[in-house]
């Protein structure tokens, strides 16, 4: 069953776009449900997709989207998004099994093609003021089961995913299951987070390691900077 534009309204940040689909609260006979709060904004392409049953998506006031796609392939998810930043949008795609939960904290932002997934009872909880720019990945699953031909026990677990707070993403991070980033960290570009990153670091590689402690990151753009 698939949710469907119901209302619309404009949005103030996008003047050329004459009109803006909005979400509002739904529910259906097999106990999936979208909630939202006041001034709930999707400018771009709205998708969400119940394959099965007790699904519930909650969106907090004044969240703004310039996409959002929720698949949920099976029974007992939840998302839950806080607002954006002020002057941002979400864009997200969003992908669940089965009793999983992605929650996005309040001031969050994400460029395009950002794309999260959490499944057999995982979730991925990412913290307040969390910056990621495109193209990130966060995989609380590998999607495809590994096992041991030994004793057919299996290699590659599904696992929670936490993100503190004020935390960076750079173009094209990956964070694979059991990834936890300390709050006020940045991992650098292209970077693949395994494990545990500490807070106030920057870590960089594959595997992300870190190369800087005691750092602090601001979210304006240097453009402004003058040299
Ligand atoms: C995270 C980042 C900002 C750190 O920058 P920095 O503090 O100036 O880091 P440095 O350039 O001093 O690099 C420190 C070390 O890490 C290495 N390193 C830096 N970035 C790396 C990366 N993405 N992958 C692998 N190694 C990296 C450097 O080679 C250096 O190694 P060395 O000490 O052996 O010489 C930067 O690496 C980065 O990712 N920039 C891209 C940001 C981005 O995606 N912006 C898009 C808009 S949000």
């Amino acid at each position: 069953m698939r949710f469907l534009r119901t209302r619309r309204m404009r949005h103030p940040n996008h003047q050329n776009t004459p009109e803006t689909p909005s979400l509002t609260d739904y529910t259906d006979d097999r106990g999936n449900s979208i909630r939202c709060g006041d001034n709930v904004m999707v400018t771009g392409k709205l998708s969400i997709t119940f394959k099965g049953s007790g699904n519930t998506v909650t969106i907090r006031s004044n969240a703004h989207f310039d996409r959002l796609i929720i698949d949920f392939e099976g029974d007992g998810n939840t998302v839950d998004i806080d607002h954006s930043v002020p002057g941002s949008l979400h864009r997200l795609r969003m992908r669940l099994g089965h009793g999983s939960s992605i929650t996005i904290g309040p001031n969050c932002s994400q460029q395009a093609e950002v794309y999260l997934t959490a499944s057999e009872g995982n979730s991925i909880t990412m913290g307040s003021d969390v910056m990621c720019a495109s193209r990130v990945e966060i995989r609380g699953t590998d999607t495809h089961a590994i096992y041991s031909l030994d004793d057919r026990t299996r290699l590659n677990p599904s696992a929670d995913i936490v993100i503190g707070d004020h935390v960076w993403l750079a173009m094209e991070v990956v964070l694979l299951p059991g990834a936890i980033i300390g709050s006020n960290s940045v991992i650098g570009l292209r970077s693949v987070v395994t494990g545990e990153i500490p807070d106030s670091v920057v870590a960089v590689g594959v595997p992300a390691k870190v190369v800087k402690r005691n750092i602090d990151w601001e979210r304006p753009v240097t453009f402004g900077f003058k040299p």
